[in-house]
């Protein structure tokens, strides 16, 4: 006879919950949402089947559905009416994402809301940071544009903020700007592990952020590497990021899991938009269970480290608990 027999603790579904060393919960998730200045009413994203692209009231609206689904957290993405290349928008106090923050934080206090701070959405040329006369995206001069962002979505009334432009040195820019201003306590998410992965296909869409020139691989991270995750980790932690995010999710579990066995700091993966879409598309054809799929997905970005995530299933998740 066999002495051990995995299958044992198999035989029914009492004992496999018992057993679960992994269980989702809602207080983990954060809702991202689509901020548009301009818009009559709240526009569907196609590529995105339940998402949409809000403005100020039906993002009221939303954040209403959010908070009584039991959802902590929404990181917020604003496309202005108009782009320039100084991302004027970005950091102008009186700006459209500005006043949502504002309104968002007025009616649902408890609400904690995470922006990104970024400049793609908010450039002509859709890239994370000023571009030169020769089209390189220059780095050190667009750290002052990010660290403005931040501290205007700090006086709006965020709770914290998320740079994803993947500039060097952003997040010691961004620190040194809040610590300025009187947000010393104001936490920074840092995407500090951001590929340039061809799965944020969707979001383009929903941002408006399509570079109109050239691709993000001068700044965005090469897919084939991993040291130089744990290089770019080590850096933000280094320049006071308090936790750091690991994006895609799903095809990047093994960097989510190395940063897990390195660092102590609080690990947050962003399930991003072409990983949800992809969802979406192979369940509305009937090839694979939505429901299934969103609950193994996001309970593997849990098992492999992520403390925190950010999914577009947030709501879905959240009501089924
Ligand atoms: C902005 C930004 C992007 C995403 C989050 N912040 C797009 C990009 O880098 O091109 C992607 C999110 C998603 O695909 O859901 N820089």
């Amino acid at each position: 006879m066999l002495t051990q027999r995995p299958r044992r603790l198999r035989q029914n579904n009492t004992l496999r919950t018992m057993l679960q060393e992994t269980r989702l919960d809602k207080s983990e998730l954060i809702m991202p949402l689509f901020i548009k200045e301009g818009l009559k009413e709240k526009k569907a994203i196609q590529s995105m089947p339940g998402h949409f692209q809000l403005n100020l009231k039906d993002a009221l609206k939303e954040c209403g559905e959010i908070t009584k689904l039991g959802i902590k957290s929404v990181i917020l993405f604003g496309i202005p009416k108009n782009k320039d290349a100084k991302a004027s928008q970005a950091h102008d106090k009186n700006g459209y994402l500005q006043q949502t923050i504002q309104a968002i934080k007025n009616k649902y206090p408890q609400l904690y809301i995470i922006t990104d701070v970024c400049l793609c959405e908010y450039m002509s040329h859709g890239h994370c940071g000023l571009v030169n006369s020769k089209g390189q995206i220059v780095n050190d001069p667009s750290l002052e544009l990010l660290a403005q962002t931040a501290v205007s979505h700090a006086e709006a009334g965020a709770d914290m903020v998320a740079p994803s432009d993947m500039m060097d040195g952003r997040v010691a820019a961004i620190r040194k700007a809040l610590d300025a201003t009187g947000f010393e306590n104001m936490p920074i998410m840092s995407y500090a592990v951001k590929y340039a992965s061809a799965f944020y296909g969707p979001f383009r869409d929903a941002a408006e952020s399509a570079p109109q020139f050239g691709d993000r691989k001068t700044y965005q991270m090469d897919y084939a590497n991993s040291n130089e995750a744990l290089r770019e980790a080590e850096l933000d932690i280094k320049e006071g990021a308090d936790i750091l995010m690991v994006k895609p999710a799903l095809a990047y579990l093994d960097i989510l899991s190395k940063l897990k066995q390195k660092y102590t700091v609080p690990l947050a993966a962003y399930q991003v938009s072409g990983e949800y879409s992809q969802i979406m598309a192979a369940a509305k054809n009937g090839w694979v269970d939505e429901k299934a799929l969103m609950i193994e997905t996001l309970t593997a970005i849990k098992r492999a480290g992520a403390q925190l995530i950010v999914t577009y299933f947030a709501k879905k998740m959240a009501a089924l608990s």
